[in-house]
């Protein structure tokens, strides 16, 4: 069976009280609107994650976008996931090409934070994804596929698990690969899935990121193997968002 597509936003950096007008709008689409065939997930900065989780509707998971991998000690500055499921979130995000770039967090550590997720129940969405150079060089799925496997624990179920392909020259560009590129990646993924865990390879979601907006949510989504998204930008305003939801909605 195709799993059930989540449609999730990346705030970033970005969301303050006053945000909270956005998630209260999301909820409004969500219950007005014709229902959607998807999940729907929002991970704000750490700062909105009680108040979001709180706020939210029934229709709406929260998650954060990152953790440290020990659950609690002398890490100045770092988030657990046990306080990230004190703050009421369901999803954590790991490996993100940001965190990877800007802290140099490699897959290795990326499958500690995975871990640090599931001991705690929670599920990860663990992110993979090339560069443009990687791409310019021929060795995408190379590089994707060796992501997956250093990522992603032995010990995952499809229950806890989410991967999210975000080719990093596509993350706020405006650009984004064409439908046959991204099922490619896609569909690579899905067999690495299979090969290593079996039947339940084909149950885990793979989402898609990188520019992913109202105008070509659909066709991407349509992609095999996709199944969902992960949007930063277009995921700030409640009424793009939603439009990248009606993928997941008859029309
Ligand atoms: P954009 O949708 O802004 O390109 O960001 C994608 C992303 O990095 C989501 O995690």
């Amino acid at each position: 069976m195709k799993p059930k597509a989540l449609v999730a936003g990346n705030w970033k950096m970005n969301g303050l009280a006053s945000s909270q007008a956005e998630l209260e709008a999301l909820t409004h689409y969500l219950k007005d609107g014709a229902k959607a065939d998807c999940d729907v997930l929002i991970c704000p900065p750490f700062t909105l994650l009680s108040v979001f989780a709180n706020a939210a509707s029934d229709d709406i998971a929260i998650g954060a976008q990152d953790c440290h991998t020990q659950t609690s000690g002398a890490h100045t500055g770092d988030i657990s996931a046990e306080m990230i499921k004190d703050a009421g979130a369901a999803f954590v995000i790991v490996g993100h090409s940001e965190r990877r770039a800007d802290h140099g967090e490699s897959s290795v550590l990326v499958q500690e934070k995975a871990k640090a997720v599931h001991a705690q129940g929670l599920q990860a969405i663990v992110c993979v994804g090339e560069t443009e150079s990687d791409r310019d060089s021929g060795n995408t799925l190379t590089v994707v596929l060796g992501q997956v496997e250093a990522s992603i624990p032995d010990e995952v179920t499809p229950e806890n698990t989410v991967v999210a392909y975000e080719p990093v020259w596509a993350i706020g560009t405006g650009r984004t690969p064409t439908v046959e590129d991204v099922a490619e990646v896609h569909t690579a993924i899905r067999e690495a899935l299979v090969q290593r865990f079996g039947d339940a390879g084909n149950e885990f979601r793979i989402l898609y990121g990188g520019s992913v907006k109202p105008s070509n949510a659909r066709e991407l989504m349509s992609a095999d193997n996709v199944n969902g998204a992960l949007v930063g930008g277009a995921s700030l305003k409640a009424s793009d968002f939603n439009g990248i939801i009606d993928a997941y909605r008859n029309r």
